[in-house]
């Protein structure tokens, strides 16, 4: 469950979220049903990336508490069986960091210039694509006090820190120890591919890049054996797989699944599983010991970077068709909106996060259907404050609504007056409700986050098919056959499960059982959007 502090719960009435008001919602968060959260980054910062552009690493914002707030945080959701998950921001930091600071005074060729890239002309590395494409007209900034061009991948107010000193690796192990060492579980490492830069190289996924990761991670087995690194790498499936590592996975235990998520969106708007099923077979093994993060929604725009220049013209068009939804290479609005609060296609959507192979990652709010909001600057729009009650400003807050870090949702059918938590937890049809029911399915079947994935071949293509399975150590077979129309009409398919003859299909959420499965193809009908889980049960134990 990712979330940001500034917007989930303010405690002292300030305007801004913060880590006692969020220690008061942990509840919340727990009998949800998830079992981790993330949060975006906390630390002291000038906020013109929303935290990203760090200024100190080892501390807490001033608006969202203090260290010992951070540590009793720790606790409070450990207590509850909680992890938690932080932000290690290394790629860059603010201008505003004190390495920053002294690097730009610092002689030319000192240790402590060196902390950063440099150059005397914009020209170099010239190879290097512009990620933020509608503010930066370039990956070099000219800096007046130092005299040289300084890198970066992201704004111009984020210099990009030099991995080819060793000191800026040592410094980084010194950050990543600290948090460890205070009780985080795990770290994700933000826009890990971009950590070298080399002439003549695009500046992504470089091996050298790779012996940061090693480094890192040799850091964490020597230390922290239970701790996880999660990698955010929007890379395709076959530049992502090396941040595992080799061997037995010698870099990252987690990275997020870029390419999966915008083809989910995809399959639904083509009304063909198609693109879902074309990505999984791309998708290479990972070792046992790892796992793919996967999403639908997080903080960031709806990323488009992985897709042809086709596709993305495609999705640009069925999902944000107004212009103002759009940034860089993708789309800045939550789920509810992009599925037009059509509760059959969220709960189709949701129900593929939830099976796909890989750790589901929820975003706050998505679970009530909260909306967005366009008109904010940057991605604002998804980051609004969570909706609790039909009160002054959701509930989430009781300062002047003025004074709020950014403004609630407001209009008739996303506001909070409309969709908040409070009403949602009274009724049991709502998008909460259902949310805590599949994840509490989930749950039951160890099949979902550790089984193999094999998809069926129906040629009714509107279907997309796929059987989970998994055996445990005394040799019990879990199988699970999942089941989603991808299409707005009615649709019948008939499956190839002769494998399974005999078995008798449990449909998981109501419990019903199904005709059993025979040599014949098992003929399903679906009604608009709909999905099936079935546990595949012998009939003698039925
Ligand atoms: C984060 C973004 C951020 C960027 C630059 C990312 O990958 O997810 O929110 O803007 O890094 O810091």
């Amino acid at each position: 469950y990712q979330l940001h502090i500034k917007s989930f719960f303010d405690s002292n009435n300030d305007g801004i979220g913060d880590f006692a008001g969020l220690i008061s919602k942990l509840d919340y968060i727990a009998e949800l049903g998830v079992n981790t959260l993330w949060l975006l980054p906390f630390y002291p910062s000038p906020r013109r990336d929303d935290g990203y552009d760090i200024a100190e690493y080892k501390a807490v914002h001033p608006d969202y508490g203090s260290m010992a707030d951070a540590r009793r945080f720790i606790a409070e959701a450990h207590k509850r069986g909680l992890r938690v998950i932080t932000e290690l921001v290394i790629n860059h930091t603010s201008d505003q960091h004190p390495w920053f600071q002294r690097a730009r005074h610092a002689k030319r060729g000192s240790k402590a210039r060196e902390f950063y890239v440099w150059s005397d002309d914009d020209q170099k590395y010239d190879g290097t694509r512009i990620i933020f494409l509608d503010t930066e007209k370039s990956n070099w900034t000219w800096d007046p006090v130092a005299g040289q061009y300084f890198w970066h991948r992201f704004y111009s107010h984020q210099p990009d820190l030099n991995f080819d000193n060793p000191q800026v690796l040592k410094a980084v192990i010194g950050v990543m120890r600290f948090w460890l060492d205070l009780g985080v579980d795990g770290l994700r490492l933000d826009a890990i591919p971009y950590l070298i830069e080399r002439d003549g190289t695009n500046n992504e996924n470089l091996a050298e890049t790779h012996d940061v990761l090693k480094a890192i991670r040799a850091e964490i087995d020597a230390n922290y054996p239970d701790r996880m690194l999660l990698a955010e790498a929007n890379q395709w499936p076959e530049d992502t797989r090396p941040y595992f590592g080799e061997g037995d996975g010698d870099e990252c235990h987690m990275a997020f699944h870029f390419p999966l998520m915008p083809r989910m969106y995809m399959a639904l708007a083509m009304e063909d599983r198609f693109p879902i099923t074309d990505i999984l077979r791309q998708t290479p093994e990972i070792p046992a010991n790892c796992q793919w993060a996967i999403f639908l929604r997080n903080h960031d725009e709806l990323t488009l970077e992985m897709v042809t220049d086709r596709e993305r013209d495609y999705l640009w068009n069925y999902y944000a068709e107004d212009r103002r939804a759009r940034i860089n290479l993708g789309i800045r609005r939550r789920l509810a909106p992009l599925l037009q609060r059509d509760r059959r296609r969220i709960e189709l959507l949701t129900s593929l996060l939830l099976s796909m192979p890989g750790t589901p990652t929820l975003y706050y709010g998505d679970e009530l259907g909260m909306g967005d909001n366009i008109y904010l600057g940057d991605r604002d729009g998804v980051r609004t404050p969570m909706q609790w009650s039909p009160d002054r400003n959701g509930g989430f807050s009781r300062a002047d609504p003025q004074r709020l870090v950014l403004p609630p949702i407001m209009d008739p059918l996303y506001g909070y007056q409309t969709v908040n938590v409070e009403a949602q937890s009274h009724d049991p049809h709502s998008l909460l409700n259902w949310t805590r029911r599949m994840l509490a399915v989930r749950k039951q079947q160890k099949a979902f986050g550790r089984g193999s994935l094999r998809t069926l071949t129906p040629s009714n293509r509107r279907i997309l098919a796929y059987i989970r399975e998994y055996t445990d150590a005394d040799g019990n077979t879990e199988v699970i056959l999942c089941v989603a129309n991808v299409s707005r009409a009615a649709q019948a398919a008939e499956l190839e499960l002769s494998q399974y003859a005999d078995k008798v299909p449990v449909e998981m959420l109501g419990g019903s059982a199904f005709p059993p499965i025979g040599q014949l193809p098992f003929l399903l009908t679906l009604p608009p959007y709909a999905f099936y889980w079935f546990l595949l049960a012998s009939r003698d134990r039925m």
